[in-house]
């Protein structure tokens, strides 16, 4: 659903994304890993249109979007949780789920967001920042559902979030997969997470894709090597 072909980005001088290969199958839970700096998160935002790459493709059901805008893509059908969750703290809570939809005035919040989350009904008019953060993380993957994606990337949605919450961000995030079929790139660090969640993963070293594979494949040499810190 989502091929990623011998993409590059730089800041500035730094070069950051050194010809990644990424393949995202449809319907599948997939988990990329990398320790702390690895380029996880600008790798999210090159296949959202929010940085610019250098060279390389990105392939979306089979279509050349690398020169899209991101709103085209979000219409297209990729949906976006940003690192760190970025509502808007002073709209209200429904206020931010309908950021999405500002150019699309005939439509409303589906009603499956709420039932995903009923904590967002409940807090319709409250404002963002009132929120706690394990909510606003509800909130910000409410958002990214409310155009309805085919593929929805997460970047580490339980940072930060108090373990009852992480529960049920992980329960969500398996109901979206495999009951609702939405495919998921999920970015993790935390193990235990990342294998409840996720079927299969690949792994970002200095901007490298340097292993991928079934999540029951994910061993410990691979762990020691990439993963641990
Ligand atoms: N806007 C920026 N300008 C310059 N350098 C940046 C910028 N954003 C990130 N970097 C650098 O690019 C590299 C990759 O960062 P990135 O945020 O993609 O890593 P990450 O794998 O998501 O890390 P983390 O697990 O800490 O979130 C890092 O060396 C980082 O310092
Ligand atoms: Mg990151």
């Amino acid at each position: 659903m989502l091929r990623i072909q011998g993409l590059n980005q730089y800041y500035g001088g730094s070069h950051i994304l050194r010809d990644v290969d990424l393949d995202v199958q449809e319907g599948r839970a997939n988990c990329l890993m990398g320790r702390n700096g690895m380029g996880k998160t600008t790798l999210l935002k090159c296949i959202m249109g929010l940085e610019p790459i250098a060279g390389g493709r990105i392939l979306f059901k089979g279509e050349d979007i690398s020169r899209k805008r991101p709103y085209d893509r979000a219409r297209l059908g990729l949906g976006y949780v940003p690192q760190g969750r970025e509502i808007f703290p002073q709209l209200t809570v429904e206020e931010n789920l309908r950021v999405p939809l500002a150019s699309k005035r005939s439509k409303g919040i589906p009603e499956r967001v709420y039932e995903l989350f009923p904590v967002l009904k409940d807090m319709a008019r409250r404002r963002g920042g009132d929120l706690s953060g394990g909510q606003q993380q509800q909130l910000a993957i409410g958002r990214a559902l409310v155009l309805d994606p085919e593929i929805l990337l997460l970047d580490e949605p339980i940072e930060g979030i108090q373990p009852n919450i992480v529960k049920e961000i992980s329960e969500v995030i398996r109901l979206l997969n495999r009951e609702q079929g939405l495919t998921i790139l999920l970015v993790e660090q935390k193990l235990p997470f990342a294998r409840a969640t996720a079927d299969c993963f690949s792994i970002l070293n200095n901007g490298r894709n340097v292993a991928s594979g079934e999540m029951t494949e994910l061993g410990d040499d691979l762990i020691q090597e990439h993963l641990t810190v």
